[in-house]
């Protein structure tokens, strides 16, 4: 998977994101994180990128070319990169990209996807799990990270597919949340976990929190580990784990469970 992202501070994303198990995934040749430096297409020799808002008003706002430059060019090389699909595919390409996704009537075959380009702002959707599967899907994903006030809107009109959040709360720019997106789509790329198995069975899996774990020693400050988990019995253990899960997800993020898929058993065994 391969990920573009527009931003006044690339030093900060690949400081960010060299690192650990995204780093490892690059080195590996599972992901690439190509951070764009939007400056780099400036239009004026002082390379500057932002202007007063019209109307007045507090701050800079992120000019529209420059972000557009950076778009087309980040577009420009996908589209090098495929060559041989932009032959075989009639319309071209880059036309195909610039495209709203069609349904596919009866007649019409379905044409290749469009190039999602998220903006990270605190106005977008929350981002979530489920979220974070859906783009795990895309080859290409395009993050654009705003600064100062925000970005002007046109541009935003013309390039973005997805306004995303993480969060009720504001932030400086849109780096972290952009690195934030990368780690979690990231480790749902098959073989970047290197067990798939660890994506599958972990929080938000069915909408449930992780059930407790527990390593060696046996005991610790005095706190034994649930006996069941030293049983061998695994139909036991995964009985265990399931409740646990339950519980927490009772107790710490209630709000989940009413999206969670319990059995009529389980809910009235968690009432009772
Ligand atoms: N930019 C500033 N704050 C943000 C947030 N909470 N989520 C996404 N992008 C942002």
């Amino acid at each position: 998977m391969n990920f573009h992202i527009l931003t006044l501070f690339p030093e900060m994303i690949e400081q960010g994101l060299n690192t650990s198990i995204t780093g490892r995934a690059i080195s590996n040749g599972l992901l690439s994180i190509e951070a764009i430096n939007i400056r780099d297409y400036a239009f004026n020799k002082h390379q500057s990128v932002d202007d007063y808002p019209y109307g007045g008003g507090a701050g800079m706002l992120m000019q529209a070319e420059p972000v557009y430059l950076a778009y087309e060019a980040v577009r420009k090389k996908i589209a090098e990169r495929k060559p041989a699909e932009a032959e075989t595919e009639e319309p071209a390409e880059a036309e195909q990209l610039e495209e709203k996704p069609v349904t596919g009537s009866e007649e019409e075959p379905v044409k290749e996807k469009k190039l999602r380009v998220v903006y990270l702002s605190p106005q977008g959707d929350v981002f979530s799990q489920g979220m974070a599967e859906e783009l795990a899907k895309e080859e290409d994903l395009v993050l654009l990270c705003g600064h100062y006030e925000g970005i002007d809107e046109r541009v935003l009109e013309e390039i973005v597919t997805d306004y995303v959040s993480i969060g009720d709360y504001v932030l400086t720019g849109g780096e972290l949340p952009a690195m934030v997106m990368v780690d979690a789509i990231s480790r749902l790329v098959p073989g970047v976990l290197h067990n798939n198995v660890s994506a599958e069975f972990e929080s938000f899996q069915d909408n449930l929190l992780e059930y407790p774990q527990y390593s060696r020693p046996e005991e610790w400050h005095g706190k034994k580990v649930p006996p069941v988990l030293m049983s061998g019995h695994h139909a036991n253990i995964e009985k265990w784990r399931r409740e646990q899960s339950i519980l927490r997800t009772y107790e710490r993020r209630p709000d989940l469970l009413e999206k969670s898929n319990l059995t009529e058993k389980e809910k009235k065994w968690l009432k009772d």
